[in-house]
């Protein structure tokens, strides 16, 4: 398999469980490039895909991976001169040159309405790369056993005969994997502060292991006194109003998951790139008390949890400064999710 866009690989990492075996990856991020050659090899280049060759590229079964979004322009106002639709100009050639039986792209539900989707499929229809044909749909992490409810669009173009999306295999919320036993092992209390002094290569601090990721942040005292206020499930709005910012005081609607606390009993919420600020999102630590204040436990969730809640096994390393490993945690397909696909794909014949 080749992977465009690799980032830290977790499709490879799903794909690679399933069976196929990662010849080559480009990756124009040199911090997410080092945390793909170190899990899985020095076969990534770290370069943008418009300056890769022809030559770069092997020939392969699979291809996975797409261009991220770049804010997608809406349908009905195509014009092949803007920026965005470079990298799927990109994306194109490189169908072109590696041929593989089918390619798998995953992005946010959005790009299944813009302008960008539609030329992909105008281009299996009737352009360079005619004779694929595309099945596509949204699905739910949490559907296949990520602790995550993360929705994203996958399609797959396939030479082979009509691929399908795969089924749900942890239907919810009875099925779903719960916080509970995603986290299950990692101390409530936070380790270090900083991670360790390590360089992976020129200047690149790494590879750390998960664990080593679980790292202490320093809120203010107003801050913690703010979360210890927020009950599992609860959110800005359980503050009583002299905890409450002025902006919060005045627009007392709008949306609930800022400064959310999590519930062990249920998936977690999409992980993005700064799950570390309560302020963005749902990311407080699910421990907490009512009666017993020394329980709570008042911080967002780390990157070993992070990772943990995008299903990447504790043996994979990363590499990066903590906003760039948290960058490459949020931005990955689920390793859990991207598996699940593969296992699908495999089970249709399309690679026998
Ligand atoms: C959504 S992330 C990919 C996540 C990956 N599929 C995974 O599962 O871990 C998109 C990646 O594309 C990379 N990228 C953006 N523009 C690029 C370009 N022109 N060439 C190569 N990589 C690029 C970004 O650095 C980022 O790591």
């Amino acid at each position: 398999m080749v992977d465009l866009f690799a980032g830290c690989g977790g499709l490879t990492e799903g794909f690679h469980r399933a069976g196929f075996r990662p010849l080559y990856a480009v990756e124009s991020d040199r911090h997410a490039a080092a945390t793909y050659a170190a899990n899985f090899g020095d076969h990534v280049d770290c370069l943008r895909i418009e300056d890769t060759s022809t030559d770069d590229y092997p020939r392969a079964e699979l291809l996975v991976g797409g261009p991220p979004c770049q804010g997608f322009s809406n349908l009905g106002r195509h014009d092949a001169d803007d920026p965005r639709n470079r990298l799927w100009r990109e994306y194109r050639r490189v169908v072109e040159i590696v041929q593989p039986r089918v390619f798998v792209l995953e992005n946010v539900p959005r790009f299944l309405r813009s302008d960008q989707f539609r030329q992909l499929e105008l281009e299996v229809k009737v352009g360079r790369i005619r004779g694929y044909e595309i099945t596509y749909g949204l699905v739910n992490a949490a559907d296949f056993g990520v602790p995550q409810r993360r929705i994203r669009a996958i399609v797959v173009g396939s030479r082979v005969g009509p691929a399908s999306l795969p089924g749900p295999t942890h239907t919810g919320p009875g099925g779903w994997i719960s916080l509970q036993d995603a986290l299950s092992g990692i101390p409530f209390e936070t380790e270090a502060s900083g991670l360790p002094r390590r360089e992976y290569a020129d200047g690149i601090p790494g590879p750390f292991k998960a664990n080593e990721l679980h790292l202490q942040r320093h809120p203010t005292a107003l801050s913690l006194e703010r979360y210890s206020h927020i009950p599992p499930g609860g959110n800005r709005f359980n503050l009583p109003d002299p905890l409450k910012p002025p902006c919060w005081l005045n627009k007392p609607t709008g949306t609930s998951d800022v400064m959310g606390r999590l519930e062990w009993d249920k998936p977690a919420l999409t992980i993005r790139t700064e799950f570390w600020k309560p302020e963005k999102g749902r990311v407080l630590h699910p421990e907490w008390s009512a009666t017993e204040p020394g329980r709570c436990v008042n911080r967002s969730i780390t990157h070993w949890e992070a990772a943990r809640i995008q299903s990447f096994p504790d043996d994979f390393v990363w590499c990066g400064t903590r906003v760039e490993i948290a960058r490459q945690i949020g931005n990955a397909v689920p390793p859990v999710l991207a598996e699940a696909i593969a296992r699908s794909l495999i089970s249709q014949g399309l690679f026998d």
